[in-house]
């Protein structure tokens, strides 16, 4: 299946993905990863992506198309795959519209998630993030078995420098001024599931998969 999982910041886009991706088999696809992976790599990817990223602000689309469009054309791409925070804006999703013409391919469902504004907030200054292998925790929701430490790998858990109070706030306005608008785009093309992401971690992921037919 090719998806794309969308949603504002701290919706559980990465925490569903983690889950969804091992129970369909597909590569998860996260732009914001990607980043961060360049960023502590110190390529000069990661110089240009983390001066956007600490502002809260979108690291500009060429970059973000670019590094997508060579993604896709991975051969572990030909079974599905499941994109997380990508496309962001309109010209993205038209250029990803574009490379998957390209490479003769087509979305099968955009996976919605909606979690009120004010819930937001709590969700992402609690988050913490293992440094090892990249699950997410929350020290209100979702708290990890020992504090600071990875359940599934005992890896160090640490906070992303883009979840402060102020990064956070600009990020919230910059998905309603250029993300939102992306909902009905693929409202109109009969690709999407809205899903109440205001529940329970698994009570969100039943709802995606009975949404997917599985
Ligand atoms: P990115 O990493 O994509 O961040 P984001 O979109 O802001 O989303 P998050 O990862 O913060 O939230 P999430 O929805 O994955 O939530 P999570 O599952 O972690 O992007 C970061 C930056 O990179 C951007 O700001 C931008 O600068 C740049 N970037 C990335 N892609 C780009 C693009 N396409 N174009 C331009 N720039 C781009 O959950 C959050 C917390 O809530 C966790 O603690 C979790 O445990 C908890 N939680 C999850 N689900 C629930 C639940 N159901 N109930 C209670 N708690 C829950
Ligand atoms: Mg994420
Ligand atoms: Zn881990």
């Amino acid at each position: 299946m090719n998806l794309l999982i969308m949603g504002p910041p701290g919706a559980g886009k990465g925490t569903q993905a983690e889950v969804l991706t091992k129970e369909l088999a597909i590569p998860h696809i996260s732009t914001g990863d990607m980043f961060r992976a360049a960023v502590k790599e110190g390529t000069p990817l990661g110089k240009k992506a983390k001066e956007y990223m600490d502002r809260g602000e979108l690291v500009p689309d060429e970059v973000v198309v670019g590094m997508v469009r060579e993604r896709l054309s991975k051969p572990d791409c030909g079974k599905g795959f499941l994109l997380d925070g990508f496309p962001r804006t309109v010209a993205q999703a038209e250029a990803l519209d574009q490379t998957l013409r390209e490479l003769k391919m087509d979305l099968d469902a955009v996976i919605n998630v909606a979690v009120p504004r004010e819930r937001l907030m709590q969700r992402l200054t609690g988050r913490r993030v293992c440094r090892n292998c990249g699950a997410n925790y929350n020290i209100w929701f979702n708290k990890p078995k020992e504090e600071g430490k990875c359940d599934q790998c005992g890896g160090e858990l640490y906070q992303r420098s883009d979840d402060t109070e102020t990064t956070v706030a600009n990020r919230l306005d910059v998905y309603e001024a250029q993300t939102r608008p992306l909902i009905e785009y693929y409202e109109q093309r009969g690709l999407l599931k809205n899903i109440n992401g205001d529940q329970e971690i698994k009570a969100v992921l039943a709802d995606i998969l009975r949404s997917l037919g599985r």
